[in-house]
């Protein structure tokens, strides 16, 4: 049985009748879902799950690094300073000002919990971290683990995690759908799972459930982000009630290596922050044209001009050149990169990167309060698949590990004063699949994915005009039908499941951006290329009568 679409009545009789139950239920382990766990897991249980192995997620491919301020000239307010200058306008102080605030306490959290960071020996001989700069930032703020920050991070994380006797962990398990309580209290009773391995749905209680499930840009055809990125906690949560915010900022970095080879292999911003430049196939540089800021630039502005020199010069991509510097110095630093692109042949100690920008990072997502809360008073969210107003209408990079931690430990305090609140038992309806069979036509659903992933570039990309989101709309929507459809009549799998979620999150992107009237951050729109004086948050209110009788609309108000 299916909880609150219109499907939900066609699926009756049980199949399977696993249940699980634990107090903190957390959908995805990646920096968000793994702080949270070990931050909970000394006065509660904890279940953690992930889509694919336990591992794999954006975090795990984090290069550059987590920005906090450690160097003795630089200060919070100029961290705030530069978030809501990133931001462009549209940053919520608040959360600006709280997540720079936390990021020191996060990132000793995370030094004790033994994650390697880079360190340097100072002018007295004191060993210190080695602080990295990236676009938009006034000073070296980013500590790094050399170019594999992510991985540090991850492995640390998953080690402390795996050794903790209450944390369970669940490896390839999709979660569908949040359990609404029958008894219309606004609370979550648990959540359906799809077990990838045993390929049937399990259901899993819990008293407070945490969405980590990171971000969405699985939604178009190039992104740097692994497999797991289809927004489906922004899906699962929009179809339980909760607001989003701000999707049609999408961020796209601007230097994603161009090889046939390595497609979605990230070339780290911090290669800018040592000096590289970003040129024409001769040599020639262009950010200074662009930017007095030049490659150092937020990445909106760079990822447009990339963009534009490509389309005005017809060329395939454009070229990052880190060259001049020593060679020593470049294996040291970015030695994963060093090797990557030995790997396909092209040697970065003597010859220009080839690049491109890819889907990179989603700006907007749930709607959160400082304590993590969505809408549903025991559902939390945290991480990229949450809209914190932290980043505003472009982040600024490497504040978004900073969120994962910041916000885990936010959730972690409140779900703790509350973990004790009386709570009624009470029973979840077990999956019900009598009235679907098998797929007979996977390929409908392998179709449906390119197509929506590649028109979502061509028309909902870098560039927008009106007539391409209104284009994007009209196939999202027809989209959705069959996919409904689909889903009405055939057995899930994980690719239907993930499908389902990223039209929706597809369409969730169109509206917010045919909302804006105005070009703004990482929302270019060739129709209103100017700013609008007072900017505001593109915010879409889920409207449950409107999504039952018309498939394929959103219902927003
Ligand atoms: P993720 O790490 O993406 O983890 C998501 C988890 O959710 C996974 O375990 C996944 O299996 C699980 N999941 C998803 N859906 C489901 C489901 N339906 N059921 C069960 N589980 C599910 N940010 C920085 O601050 N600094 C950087 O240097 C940096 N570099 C980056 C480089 C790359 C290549 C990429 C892709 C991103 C980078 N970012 C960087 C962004 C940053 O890595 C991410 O925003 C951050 O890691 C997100 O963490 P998360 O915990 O929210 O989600
Ligand atoms: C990078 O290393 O360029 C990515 C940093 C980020 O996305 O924050």
């Amino acid at each position: 049985m299916q909880i609150m679409t219109s499907e939900a009545s066609i699926h009756t009789p049980p199949s399977q009748d696993i249940q699980h139950q634990c107090d903190v239920l957390i959908v995805g382990s990646g920096a968000a879902g793994l702080s949270l766990a070990l931050k909970m897991a000394d006065h509660c249980s904890v279940l953690v799950l992930s889509k694919s192995d336990r591992n794999e997620g954006s975090t795990r491919y984090a290069q550059g690094g987590i920005a906090a301020v450690f160097d003795e000239h630089d200060s919070v307010e100029a961290h705030v300073a530069d978030t809501l200058n990133a931001g462009a306008g549209l940053c919520e102080e608040k959360a600006v000002r709280f997540t720079a605030e936390n990021a020191k306490p996060a990132l000793n959290w995370l030094i004790e919990r033994g994650v390697p960071f880079d360190t340097e020996t100072d002018e007295k001989g004191k060993e210190r971290f080695h602080l990295t700069r990236e676009g938009g930032h006034s000073h070296r703020r980013i500590l790094h683990a050399a170019d594999a920050t992510g991985e540090a991070l991850q492995i640390t994380l998953n080690d402390a995690v795996t050794a903790h006797p209450n944390i369970r962990f669940l490896e390839r398990y999709n979660a569908i759908d949040l359990v609404k309580s029958q008894k219309d209290n606004g609370r979550c009773t648990g959540v359906y799972v799809w077990n990838l391995t045993r390929s049937h749905v399990e259901v899993i209680k819990a008293r407070f459930i945490v969405l980590a499930t990171g971000g969405a840009s699985k939604v178009y055809q190039y992104t740097s982000n692994p497999d797991v990125s289809s927004g489906d906690g922004i899906a699962m949560a929009w179809r339980a009630g909760c607001r989003v915010a701000n999707m049609e900022f999408n961020q796209f970095h601007p230097t994603c290596l161009y090889h046939p080879q390595a497609r979605n292999f990230l070339i780290t911003e911090a290669l800018r922050g040592e000096g590289a430049k970003l040129c024409h196939r001769d040599g020639t540089p262009f950010m200074h044209r662009f930017d007095e800021r030049a490659d150092l630039a937020p990445r909106d502005i760079v990822a447009r001009a990339i963009d534009y020199e490509m389309k005005r010069l017809g060329a395939d991509c454009m070229y990052l050149d880190i060259s001049h510097k020593p060679a020593e110095f470049i294996v040291k630093h970015f030695p994963n990169i060093y090797r990557k692109c030995r790997s396909i042949g092209i040697d970065i100690t003597k010859q220009p990167i080839p690049v491109v920008p890819a889907a990179h990072y989603s700006c907007g997502g749930v709607v959160t309060d400082f304590n993590a809360r969505t809408d549903i008073e025991n559902v939390y969210a945290i991480g990229e698949v949450a809209y914190t107003g932290l980043h505003g209408a472009n982040r600024m990079a490497s504040n978004s590990l900073l969120e994962c931690v910041v916000y885990a430990a936010a959730a972690a305090k409140h779900i703790l004063k509350h973990l004790n609140d009386p709570c009624e038992e009470e029973t979840i309806l077990p999956w019900d699949e009598s009235q679907v069979t098998d797929s007979d036509e996977e390929v409908i659903i392998q179709h449906n994915w390119h197509e929506l992933r590649l028109f979502m570039w061509d028309y909902v990309g870098i560039v927008r005009t009106n007539k391409r989101l209104e284009r994007a709309l009209r196939r999202i929507q027809l989209l959705s039908q069959e996919i409904q459809e689909y889903y009405a009549h055939f057995r899930v799998s994980n690719n239907l499941l993930e499908l389902r979620n990223l039209v929706t999150v597809a369409e969730l992107i169109v509206r917010c951006a045919m909302q804006r009237k105005e070009s703004r951050g990482l929302h270019y729109n060739l129709d209103y290329p100017n700013l609008l004086p007072e900017p505001k948050v593109s915010m879409l209110i889920p409207n449950h009568q409107k999504q039952q009788t018309e498939p394929g609309t959103l219902g927003t108000s």
